[in-house]
């Protein structure tokens, strides 16, 4: 699939196999899933504009690179706020934007519930952030918001995907990058991914 990358580096995915144990407990899940965060913002940056300057070391001067452009962070609420910390160790001058979306239990339909962005975030390097990948409905409803706001190109950060929501997102926004620890292997029928790790959410902030 194009646009999808899947990011299979070993210790990746030894802490992925922590977060699908459901023997984990809160604690590690949640120090886990930061510390992948923080492994991903490594691949998820590769294409960030970089500019060249002259710098000197203590024997000659050299060319050396610095990031030429913003970061804004936009965790989808709540899971994608169990990966913001990890991302802000190696990204801390990253702007933080906001956006609520959770899926009806019943319809699996997105639902909107709270917006707040940086004011000039449609000039910044975006990366929007949530575990999970399911059925695609949250994404592709953040996606619209963002592109809304004339944000163009857009990088998205999960851990787990399905080939449904893959699909999903990139038939409508072929163009968006979903970088991803792992494309599992389908929905169940209440919309959870198998083998997954459960909803996150809920094992993140304890509401199981
Ligand atoms: C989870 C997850 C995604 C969404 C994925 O959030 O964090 O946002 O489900 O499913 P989808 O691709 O089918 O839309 P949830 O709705 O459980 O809300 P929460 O983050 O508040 O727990
Ligand atoms: N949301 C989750 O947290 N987990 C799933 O498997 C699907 C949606």
């Amino acid at each position: 699939m194009n646009n999808l990358f899947i990011i299979e580096h070993p210790l990746l995915q030894a802490k992925l196999t922590v977060l699908r144990d459901k023997r984990t407990k809160r604690q590690e899940f949640r120090q886990t899933l930061s510390e992948i965060a923080m492994l991903m913002t490594y691949d998820i940056t590769r294409n960030i504009p970089v500019s060249h300057v002259k710098v000197e070391t203590p024997l000659e001067e050299t060319t050396g690179t610095v990031l030429n452009k913003d970061v804004t962070l936009v965790p989808i609420l709540r899971a994608g706020l169990g990966m913001i910390d990890g991302i802000l160790e190696l990204l801390p001058d990253a702007r933080v934007g906001h956006v609520g979306v959770y899926r009806d239990k019943k319809t699996l339909l997105p639902v909107e519930y709270y917006l707040k962005l940086p004011e000039n975030v449609k000039e910044t390097f975006v990366i929007l952030v949530d575990p999970m990948l399911a059925t695609g409905g949250s994404a592709l409803a953040a996606i619209e918001i963002l592109r809304q706001k004339g944000i163009k190109e857009l990088n998205f950060l999960c851990l787990v995907a399905a080939p449904e929501g893959v699909r999903a997102v990139h038939e409508k926004f072929p163009d968006v990058k979903i970088f991803t620890a792992a494309l599992d292997r389908q929905l169940n029928e209440h919309g959870y991914i198998l083998p997954g790790l459960g909803d996150a959410g809920d094992r993140l902030y304890g509401t199981e």
